[in-house]
């Protein structure tokens, strides 16, 4: 069976060992190999592995000591994890359970399961969690080299959307100034700051920007982040108390609030400095996904300020969002001539 490994040298061997094992990411169910002159380390999660290491397919021996849920069950469950958290989808309660039990018997280091017991939810977009084994709802997350300390009972995260993160991301050049307008416990935010842009993240959740402020400290990007708690059209316009105004600011403005996101477009244009990169979020029928937001970006540049071109440099459907929904991303540039 195919199990990702990060592929060192084996002179490196240790070093990527141990820096794997701080941050939790090796997959003890296989053994670490040696095949052709390469050392293979499975690892968990291979979208939390350092970008500057090399994730493979590889087929490792398993090791027989390793007790999986799996093994427990008789069958193989279907969960997330965030951190050493299991989140479970599961209408069953007693199916819940017996999952439950299983994954804290078994040999992960999954120490808490949560089942889903409500949607996301009202502005703060925060869903509520049965907890079925473990005591809390707080972890750290590890993604693409950085750690995020969060609450799943008072912040919203998503590790499902780690590799559209990692991809605008990977867009960030040292000294933009970017801004994210709905920033939560600093996904993108922490990776842009760690390429060396100055960055603001807003969100309207205190637990989300106290998390934030605490995730600048754990990466050490303290010095690049400022992280306001409010509304985020007053932070841009200068009527908070909290910070801002931020007119005319960003070279990158990230829009992630997909079901409302369409009210924000104002704000961002007035965020915009002379040539901005706007990543928006969206949800729409699987029909026309892109021409509604398209639409409504081009509308609220005209309205504000028509100096601007406007260029869709990328349509990217993201995930499925629900039965013939998508949640899909604009990389829309704004210029304005003189
Ligand atoms: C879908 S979450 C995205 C969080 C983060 N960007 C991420 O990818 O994990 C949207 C966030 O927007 C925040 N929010 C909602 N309305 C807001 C507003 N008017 N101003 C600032 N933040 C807001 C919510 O509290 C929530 O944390």
């Amino acid at each position: 069976m195919d199990v990702p490994c990060v592929r060192v040298e084996p002179a490196a061997g240790e070093a990527t060992r141990t820096q794997l094992a701080e941050s939790d990411l090796i997959d003890d169910s296989y053994e670490i190999s040696v095949d052709s002159g390469w050392l293979y380390i499975p690892v968990t999660e291979p979208s939390a592995v350092s970008p500057e290491l090399t994730v493979v397919d590889y087929q490792p021996p398993e090791r027989s000591q390793q007790t999986t849920p799996a093994d427990i069950l008789g069958f193989s469950p279907s969960y997330e994890r965030i951190g050493a958290v299991a989140l479970l989808e599961e209408a069953d309660a007693d199916r819940a359970a017996e999952i439950a039990r299983a994954i804290v018997e078994s040999d992960l280091p999954l120490e808490t399961v949560l089942n889903q017991a409500s949607k996301v939810k009202g502005e703060k977009r925060v869903r509520e969690w049965e907890v079925l084994a473990g005591s809390g709802t707080e972890t750290v997350h590890r993604e693409y080299g950085c750690s995020f300390a969060l609450d799943l009972a008072d912040v919203y995260f998503s590790p499902r959307l780690a590799t559209e993160r990692h991809r605008v991301a990977t867009q960030v050049e040292a000294g933009e100034q970017a801004f994210d307008m709905f920033a939560g416990v600093g996904p993108f935010v922490i990776p842009f700051a760690k390429r060396g842009a100055t960055c603001v993240g807003c969100d309207i959740n205190d637990r989300a920007i106290a998390y934030l402020r605490e995730n600048a400290r754990r990466n050490d990007v303290e010095a690049q982040v400022t992280a306001i708690c409010d509304d985020v059209r007053a932070v841009v316009d200068g009527t908070s108390a909290a910070g801002g105004p931020y007119i005319d600011w960003a070279d990158r403005i990230v829009m992630n609030l997909p079901h409302s996101a369409e009210e924000f477009l104002e704000t961002a244009v007035a965020l915009a400095g002379d040539r901005a990169m706007i990543h928006y979020y969206d949800i729409q029928h699987e029909d026309d996904p892109f021409g509604p937001g398209e639409r409504a970006i081009r509308e609220a540049v005209t309205a504000r300020d028509d100096r601007y071109t406007v260029t869709v440099e990328n349509r990217r459907r993201v995930r499925s969002y629900a039965p013939h929904e998508l949640n899909v991303c604009l990389d829309v540039r704004l210029e304005r001539s003189p």
